[in-house]
């Protein structure tokens, strides 16, 4: 009797998950000779994750074309400085922007690029956070580094959020603990075994398209590749059902982390840092590069960052249909 008593509290609960066929409507799109229009270049060296870079003003991203659109291709290109030549003891010039809009639970966003930042030393990210992080969490859609073949996703939480029971196609988990106080904040990844889903091979196959679901029933990240792409998404329909998407590579249910307690509203941020604290510690660094980090490949002429680059098509963000779950500002290209 109890236990029917606990199983008729319980399963409206569950339903949501079971359901799953939310349908999204695009809310915004940045894209074409407007991409930059919307987003805050953090203008200081990376005093975050201790990277030997420096994140240019808006007006040194500009003026020395680190962050641009592609005359030919209308896409937008986020770049690693490779036309410098660093002294010893100097940082080298690259990216990170973040968006001023603030994108709440019910919502998804999706990246689309043809290339991702790769190399020695090199960081990249495409991300989000909330503003008082660890407070309201983040999400890492793609992220690797240095001479690393896959793509990895994972969330950084307060204490208390876990991934339990996902539905999800990666069967490589690195951790289930979230929290940024559990193993040197290393969250709880996932890595995507694809081979297409980061670095040359990405490259190769013409990228593809990363897509966040940001829900009550949990955070999903989907990665396709340019020819498995769903023709919703690639049709640029303005509205498309998750119902479309299959399985996601990674999903983190809302019954290991009750999404709503441990994520607010987020910014998207992309980035590239060179070493710092995951890239350029020793061991990890060891993994795929060899030499010194800093000394070996950040020092000098800047030929190792041919392809320490993003290069995107359009970020896409979506609301529940009928709904605007993002606060949504003015665009216009930040001033320094
Ligand atoms: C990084 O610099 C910014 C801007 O000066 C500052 O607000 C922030 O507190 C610094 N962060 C850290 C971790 O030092
Ligand atoms: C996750 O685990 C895989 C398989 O063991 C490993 O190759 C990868 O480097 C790990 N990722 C991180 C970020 O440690
Ligand atoms: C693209 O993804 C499909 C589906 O997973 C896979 O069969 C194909 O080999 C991938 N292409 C490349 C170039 O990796
Ligand atoms: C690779 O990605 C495709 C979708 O593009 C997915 O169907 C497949 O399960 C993935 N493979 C692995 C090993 O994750
Ligand atoms: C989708 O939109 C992009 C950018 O506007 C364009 O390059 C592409 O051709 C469109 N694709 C389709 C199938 O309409
Ligand atoms: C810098 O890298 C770009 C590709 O990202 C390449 O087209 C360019 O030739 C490189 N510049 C130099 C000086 O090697």
């Amino acid at each position: 009797m109890m236990w029917q008593a606990s199983l008729s509290i319980f399963l409206p609960v569950l339903l949501p998950g079971a359901l799953a066929a939310t349908t999204y409507d695009m809310v915004k799109e940045f894209s074409g000779s407007t991409f930059f229009d919307g987003w805050n270049f953090y203008g200081k060296f990376d005093n975050l994750t201790n990277g030997d870079a420096i994140f240019v003003t808006s007006s040194v991203a500009k003026s020395s074309k680190l962050a641009y659109v592609d005359s030919t291709t209308n896409r937008a290109i986020i770049k690693v400085d490779n036309t410098t030549k660093v002294a010893l003891s100097d940082k080298r010039n690259t990216v990170r922007i973040s968006t001023q809009d603030e994108i709440g639970v019910g919502s998804v966003w999706i990246a689309d690029m043809y290339h991702v930042p790769y190399g020695c030393s090199v960081w990249p990210a495409f991300w989000s956070q909330a503003p008082n992080w660890p407070t309201g969490g983040e999400i890492d859609t793609f992220e690797h580094w240095n001479m690393e073949l896959h793509n990895e996703m994972t969330l950084h939480t307060n204490p208390g959020c876990q991934q339990v029971s996902p539905a999800q196609t990666s069967t490589v988990v690195n951790s289930t603990d979230c929290s940024f106080s559990s193993n040197s904040n290393a969250g709880c990844g996932v890595m995507d075994p694809n081979d297409s889903s980061y670095g040359a091979k990405f490259a190769a196959a013409q990228g593809g398209v990363f897509i966040t679901e940001f829900a009550e029933s949990g955070i999903s990240v989907w990665f396709f590749n340019r020819t498995s792409i769903p023709t919703s998404i690639s049709s640029n329909s303005s509205s498309f059902s998750i119902a479309d998407l299959g399985t996601p590579v990674a999903n983190w249910p809302t019954g290991g982390c009750a999404i709503d307690t441990f994520f607010k509203p987020q910014n998207l941020i992309f980035d590239i840092t060179l070493c710092g604290d995951a890239a350029g510690n020793k061991a990890v660094f060891a993994q795929t590069c060899s030499g010194i980090c800093y000394d070996d490949y950040v020092v000098g002429d800047g030929s190792n960052y041919n392809n320490a680059y993003f290069d995107v098509a359009s970020v896409r963000v979506y609301s529940v249909a009928g709904t605007t779950k993002a606060t949504l500002r003015p665009s216009s290209w930040a001033a320094d």
